[in-house]
């Protein structure tokens, strides 16, 4: 950055709204501009802090192309073929942990909006996002890099912004007010996420042996975040990482992932790419699933890898518990055969754990297991 663009930027910081309550310095946002890897220059070369440890770099030639996730078509969930469809992802939940839905009932139109609201949003001027910036995840809505920056031993290749979107008019007004049209389209798109996020729950309940009302329950209040990941092109995507492995932390995700690739799961020991389908959304099940499952639906690894080509897009819907609500086997999952696996905790436990650690597979939860003395 030449020395002469720093007044234009701090003028820009002047009219940012959440400056104004902020009493730091407008040298830490201009910090923050660096930080970003969507600014513009970050991206064009893969500085030493973003180099992944050879034994953990994403291995290209490896990935398995033998195996696909499921898709599931919802067309008939709410008829008289409910059960069929129920059957199907319990059969994904056991054996896969992720699948693709189709027919899910969120209009085509409205998934592009929000893409293009979301891309918008990223190729703005990098200060009229930096103003959303922090590391601290107590920051509900905020823009932040990597995973949780001040733990990573080296950086992802991404930028996020992450909101709580539930209840909405809670937090709305505290979604970024540019581009003009972001609150009123990601409002939208947040509301008929969680309208299917809510059909996945119910039939994910039966699914488990439980009326369908049994995860609304447990999830109390309900949390419901929305991220955007931005991975710029990548000048070498051999050494890099878009998002580390890890397994989602809470109960269901629902990922728009545009048509560029970049997801891939750990199946068997290996790395499998997920194809994207146009408007299809990818599902997965989180930790607290696993738990609630008592171990019989999986909350899968899976990472994101870069390209050198197309900047990627995607973005998940966390659906889950409130940091309240009390997370243990459920009965029906737990008999002479299948021993509880799991102690109950306060999801709010678990979450201490999940931010006080670089992102790492799946680790978590083996503190929270019965000790069985086996
Ligand atoms: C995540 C995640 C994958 C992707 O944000 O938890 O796994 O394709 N994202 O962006
Ligand atoms: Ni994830």
């Amino acid at each position: 950055m030449s020395s002469t663009e720093i007044p234009v930027q701090a003028e820009a910081f002047r009219y940012c709204p959440y400056v104004v309550s902020s009493t730091a310095p407008v040298e830490t946002h201009l910090d923050v501009v660096e930080k970003l890897l969507s600014n513009g220059f970050n991206h064009l070369q893969v500085k030493e802090n973003y180099i992944v440890p050879l034994k953990e770099r994403p291995q290209m030639d490896e990935v398995s192309h033998s195996y696909s996730i499921p898709v599931i078509d919802l067309k008939n969930l709410d008829g008289p073929a409910r059960k069929s469809v129920v059957n199907e992802i319990k059969r994904a939940c056991e054996e896969d942990g992720f699948f693709q839905i189709v027919n899910h009932g969120v209009p085509e139109a409205l998934m592009k909006r929000m893409m293009d609201v979301a891309k918008e949003f990223f190729e703005m001027p990098p200060e009229d996002r930096a103003c959303l910036y922090s590391d601290d995840p107590r920051q509900l809505v905020r823009l932040s890099t990597s995973f949780n920056i001040t733990k990573d031993k080296f950086l992802n290749w991404m930028d996020y912004l992450t909101q709580p979107c539930h209840p909405l008019e809670e937090y709305i007004h505290a979604w970024p007010q540019k581009p003009a049209a972001y609150r009123e389209i990601a409002g939208e798109y947040a509301k008929e996420l969680r309208a299917l996020a809510l059909r996945l729950m119910a039939a994910i309940s039966e699914a488990m042996g439980q009326d369908s009302d049994y995860l609304n329950r447990v999830f109390k209040k309900h949390r419901h975040l929305m991220n955007i990941n931005y991975y710029p092109s990548c000048p070498n995507p051999d050494l890099t990482l878009g998002i580390s492995p890890h397994s989602d932390p809470g109960g269901i995700s629902v990922l728009m992932q545009g048509l560029v690739s970049g997801l891939q799961v750990h199946r068997d020991g290996k790395w499998v790419a997920v194809e994207p389908i146009s408007n299809a959304f990818v599902v997965n099940l989180g930790d607290q699933l696993q738990v609630l499952s008592n171990g019989r639906f999986q909350s899968i690894e899976h990472r994101a890898i870069t390209n050198n080509t197309t900047a990627r897009i995607s973005i998940p819907s966390f659906y889950g518990p409130s940091l309240d609500a009390f997370i243990s086997p459920a009965e029906s999952m737990v008999d002479e055969e299948h021993p509880a696996l799991y102690r109950g905790y306060r999801f709010e436990e678990y979450m201490g754990v999940f931010w006080s650690q670089e992102l790492r597979s799946k680790s978590i939860l083996d503190g929270f297991k019965i000790e069985t003395g086996q």
